[in-house]
């Protein structure tokens, strides 16, 4: 009897707060960090950056997201530029947190007392160490509860795909760190994989390959412009395709040198990434149960993640898997719409948040 009371008493107490706070979901990328406030919607979407000043053997932070992105390869010895993320998972616990406050603070209500109920998620691969972190860090940052979603399930819930029919759905999740592939059936997870390949290592391979065709070396900034201004996964009919101008520096001078670089370099510098990418689909449709895998033939493959948005990704994973292949409606934005309907439908979904000691929904 006690008991129940205490429970309803902890209900009635929990509606009030979740009135009263921005409860929230976040989707903390390598690249970038999304949060939905419930009943709102996406309200931020910032790069994962932030910049620390060193002044009186001291460090402090001197900008994070949008504002520290631009610093990044451009920072004098007193400045340094972080990504706390690498291939999908916290490198930098410290820095980490402090980026979460950070975007915390800027979309909590204002003047409001009550602390916000925050879900977030987690790659499918997270260590139950790197699980606790993640918690951890989020409830350091200022949230009451702190519930986990696996990135699939929340990719493809954001991708409108519907998972907890008795049917194989594959989705493909291509972030800057890593590529989750995963098969789910009735609202879990039947396969999953995620490979270290994404944005990131597309950046790096058209940096590799600018500095052996070229003898030009240039950043990860710049590289990343051009994957996302002229980048493809398929050689151009034509052997050319577009082309643009990019600044560099000049390995055998050292002075810096422009050149023009063409759709047909830049697919073969990313073959190798888009290779692995098409391997680790195939992969995964090999592990899935016969049954779940005849669906899977039927019903297509989902893309998200920013890598979705690589020209002509889908048609060279068409073209190596013969499945067909979707792009999701706003592949940036669905594992941080996901990650909201979960908060959005809770009790729905209740069975894909995991709250661990921090208390139930
Ligand atoms: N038009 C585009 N073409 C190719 N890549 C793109 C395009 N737009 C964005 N990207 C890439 O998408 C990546 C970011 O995607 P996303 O925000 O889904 O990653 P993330 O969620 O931060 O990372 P992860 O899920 O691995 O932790 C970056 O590497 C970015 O360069
Ligand atoms: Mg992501």
């Amino acid at each position: 009897m006690a008991g129940s009371l205490w429970i309803q008493g902890c209900e009635m107490f929990d509606k009030l707060s979740s009135w009263l706070s921005a409860d929230m979901a976040i989707d903390l990328g390598t690249a970038n960090t999304l949060v939905y406030v419930k009943g709102k919607g996406i309200i931020l979407n910032e790069p994962s950056v932030v910049a620390y000043h060193f002044r009186d053997g001291k460090k402090h932070v001197l900008a994070v997201g949008e504002d520290a992105k631009l610093m990044l390869g451009r920072t004098p010895g007193s400045i340094e530029a972080i990504r706390p993320m690498r291939d999908g998972v916290i490198a930098d616990f410290d820095v980490a947190e402090e980026m979460i406050k950070h975007f915390i603070k800027k979309v909590h209500k204002r003047g409001s007392f009550a602390k916000p109920k925050i879900i977030i998620c987690v790659p499918h691969g997270a260590t139950p160490v790197e699980k606790r972190a993640i918690r951890e860090s989020v409830l350091q940052a200022g949230a009451r509860k702190a519930g986990l979603i696996a990135e699939p399930i929340a990719a493809a819930i954001g991708a409108g795909m519907p998972i907890t029919d008795p049917t194989g759905n594959m989705v493909v999740d291509i972030g800057g760190g890593t590529t989750e592939v995963a098969v789910l059936s009735l609202g879990d997870i039947v396969y999953a994989r995620s490979v270290r390949v994404g944005g990131d290592r597309m950046d790096d391979a058209i940096v590799s390959y600018l500095r052996r065709q070229h003898n030009l070396l240039v950043g990860e900034s710049t590289a990343e412009r051009i994957k996302t201004s002229i980048g493809t996964a398929r050689m151009p009919e034509d052997g050319r395709g577009l082309s643009m101008e990019i600044r560099g520096r000049d390995l055998l001078n050292g002075v810096p040198k422009e050149i023009e670089v063409t759709q047909a370099q830049v697919a073969e510098a990313l073959a190798e990434p888009v290779q692995q990418i098409c391997e680790a689909v195939l992969t995964a449709l090999e592990s899935t149960p016969p049954d779940l895998g005849a669906d899977i033939v039927d019903r297509g493959v989902m893309l998200t993640g920013g890598g979705a948005l690589l020209g002509d990704l889908d048609l060279a994973l068409r073209e190596q898997t013969g499945l067909s292949i979707s792009v999701a409606d706003q592949p940036l934005n669905c594992v941080a719409l996901g990650t909201g309907k979960s908060l959005e439908f809770e009790s729905q979904l209740l069975h894909v948040i995991d709250y661990g000691n921090s208390g139930r929904g």
